[in-house]
């Protein structure tokens, strides 16, 4: 995925203000930059292969221009295929989020008729197709001549056409997220809200297929289907700046992070209706399907061992890169619940897609007000833990268990249990993420620091706990883990531990303390050094890492050692903790 952001408004410093929003969308991809401003009757341009760091676009003022960071999907790490792209005649430029499927064949074509190309790029046939249409009438209207651009591209994308002789630039998008901005100074666009803080007081966000322009004299809406003009549903932008700064923390990892037990307390105390509507969804379901990637697809599977130990329900998880291979059973009276951080995770739609096309009633659990899966779901409880800017998910995986917990204690008519074990749960994050805590924490890491591999294992609902504890370590420290059922290291896994190989067991006061802990003790006497993630240590562990018993909300607690181990880690590596390598903070590409 990728961040894209653009203005049109009173003569502004072009190259910085949106720099500063590009530094807002870097947690959507950053192997590159690039900004564009049209003034003086030609585009300039600055990009660059990198982060943005404190990259200095040396670009006039200018009353139009966009920008973009970029994941990179076709074509190496280059200045070349940083977007934005220009035609031939350096009168359109482009920036896209997404894949263009069918980007070879258009490609081929024009180079056949002569087109000269820059980059490796798909998205960089986008302003060759607007030379195209606009070759035969230069004056044409720029809205029509992108709407036939955009029906001739396969793939879900979000495009801005930047044209210097008209001073406009034009949009439309499919399934790519894209927010309309209003502010005092001008008009806005971008991936995310975030980037709007600062410059837009209301958003709308574009609904798929509908195109905006943005001038001078304001904007206007339209169908990229009919071509119907389409008045703007504007909304207060709610974000501010605290929302989206780092405030005392040094990073944003370990912000989210202690932001969990706030999060956790508004969903205690406010989240009844909306956990009562969720449940009684799955009540009136004929099978119901949790769904969701990397770390909601560990929430998802939590919440399947919720619903059974706690309701007696049996509710099924699905991969969502995994749900079109499995799809056959959904059926007209089943129930798709996704999971999502962005609400933009491409597996997870085209999953829910294909259920909608089955007759499935959606439900979703996201973070993002306004994303595709948020607009998608005939149901929808918004996660409500603020912007989550570090590319690892850890405040949305902890709000995602606490509906599920209440979800499945309301199932039982129990949702008042579940409320309890919330603020025990929040008593438990608010001691592991204490001083202390972190402190020892910390020199765990140390000890470990060196070590190649790493594994985790846990039983029960502490099986999925397992799996995201080692999401979390992996892909902000490189360091290789990998989390998994206790009961199958005999099955193979054990031959991987060696003298020192750091064993991190989850063992809550539950029915699997004890195999769990037979476990360990094989492990330890194959040379692991075994830490322990419990309420009560055992001799069998070599590193104890002490957490509150929150009994079926235990997963909860038990996760954050883990973020703060990964994020230790990542530190003691000289590694940034909120943009690790290869990573984008939502994978919007399939
Ligand atoms: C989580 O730490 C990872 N960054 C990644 O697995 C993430 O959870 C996954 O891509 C799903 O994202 P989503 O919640 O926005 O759908």
């Amino acid at each position: 995925m990728c961040g894209i952001f653009g203005y049109v408004g009173a003569n502004q410093a072009g190259g910085d203000i949106i720099l500063d929003a590009l530094r807002k969308l870097e947690y959507r991809g950053y192997d590159s930059w690039g900004v564009a401003v049209g003034a003086n009757g030609h585009i300039d341009i600055a990009k660059h292969a990198g982060r943005i760091g404190d990259a200095v676009a040396e670009l006039p003022d200018a009353p139009i221009g966009f920008g973009h960071t970029r994941w990179a999907t076709h074509g190496g790490v280059t200045d070349a295929n940083a977007h934005p792209h220009l035609d031939c005649t350096g009168r359109f430029a482009v920036i896209h989020n997404g894949i263009i499927e069918n980007f070879r064949g258009i490609k081929d074509r024009l180079l056949a008729s002569g087109h000269q190309f820059h980059s490796e790029t798909d998205s960089e046939v986008i302003a060759h197709l607007v030379e195209e249409a606009m070759a035969d009438d230069p004056n044409r209207d720029l809205i029509s001549a992108v709407r036939e651009v955009f029906a001739q591209l396969r793939g879900l994308n979000a495009i801005i056409v930047l044209d210097n002789r008209t001073h406009q630039l034009t949009a439309v998008k499919n399934v790519s997220p894209l927010v309309l901005g209003q502010g005092t100074k001008g008009l806005y666009l971008a991936s995310d809200a975030l980037a709007l803080v600062g410059h837009a007081d209301r958003i709308h966000y574009l609904e798929d297929g509908q195109m905006a322009r943005l001038a001078s004299d304001g904007v206007t809406l339209w169908s990229a289907e009919t071509g119907a003009s389409q008045p703007p549903d504007f909304q207060p932008l709610t974000l501010t700046a605290n929302d989206t700064s780092l405030g005392i923390y040094p990073h944003f990892m370990i912000k989210e992070i202690h932001e969990q037990p706030e999060v956790l307390r508004n969903i205690s105390s406010h989240y009844s209706e909306p956990v009562k509507e969720l449940a009684a969804l799955i009540r009136e379901s004929y099978g119901s399907f949790l769904v969701g990637s990397g770390t909601a697809s560990y929430a998802a599977l939590s919440g399947s061992y919720l619903f059974s130990r706690i309701a007696r329900r049996h509710v099924n998880f699905t991969v969502g890169s995994e749900f079109k291979y499995q799809e056959h059973f959904i059926t007209d009276r089943s129930l798709v619940i996704a999971l999502s951080q962005s609400g933009e995770t491409a597996d997870v739609i085209e999953s829910v897609l294909a259920a909608k096309q089955r007759g499935a009633k959606i439900a979703a659990l996201v973070n993002v007000k306004g994303s595709t899966l948020d607009r998608l779901a005939d149901f929808s409880i918004p996660l409500g833990a603020g912007p989550e800017q570090c590319v690892l998910s850890t405040k949305a995986y902890t709000a995602k268990l606490a509906i599920l917990l209440m979800a499945a204690h309301e199932l039982n008519g129990s949702l008042h249990v579940a409320r309890e074990l919330l603020w025990q749960a929040i008593d438990g994050i608010e001691q592991a993420i204490a001083p202390d805590s972190a402190n020892l924490i910390r020199a765990i890491a140390a000890r470990i620091v060196q070590r190649e591999h790493a594994f985790i294992i846990g039983r029960g609902l502490s099986y999925p706990t397992a799996l995201e504890a080692a999401l979390k370590i992996k892909e902000v420290s490189y360091m290789h883990a990998e989390g998994f059922a206790g009961g199958e290291l005999k099955h193979g896994v054990i031959a991987l531990v060696e003298q020192g190989t750091p064993a991190i067991v989850f063992s809550p006061n539950d029915e699997t303390r004890d195999d769990i802990l037979s476990g360990a003790m094989e492990m330890r006497s194959r040379g692991a050094l075994t830490i322990g993630v419990s309420p009560v240590n055992d001799q069998i562990f070599d590193e104890f890492i002490p957490v509150a018993d929150a009994g079926d909300a235990s997963p909860i607690v038990n996760v954050i050692p883990a973020q703060l181990l990964g994020y230790e880690l990542a530190l003691l590596r000289g590694l940034d903790p909120d943009k690790p390598r290869n990573l984008a903070k939502s994978v919007t590409v399939k």
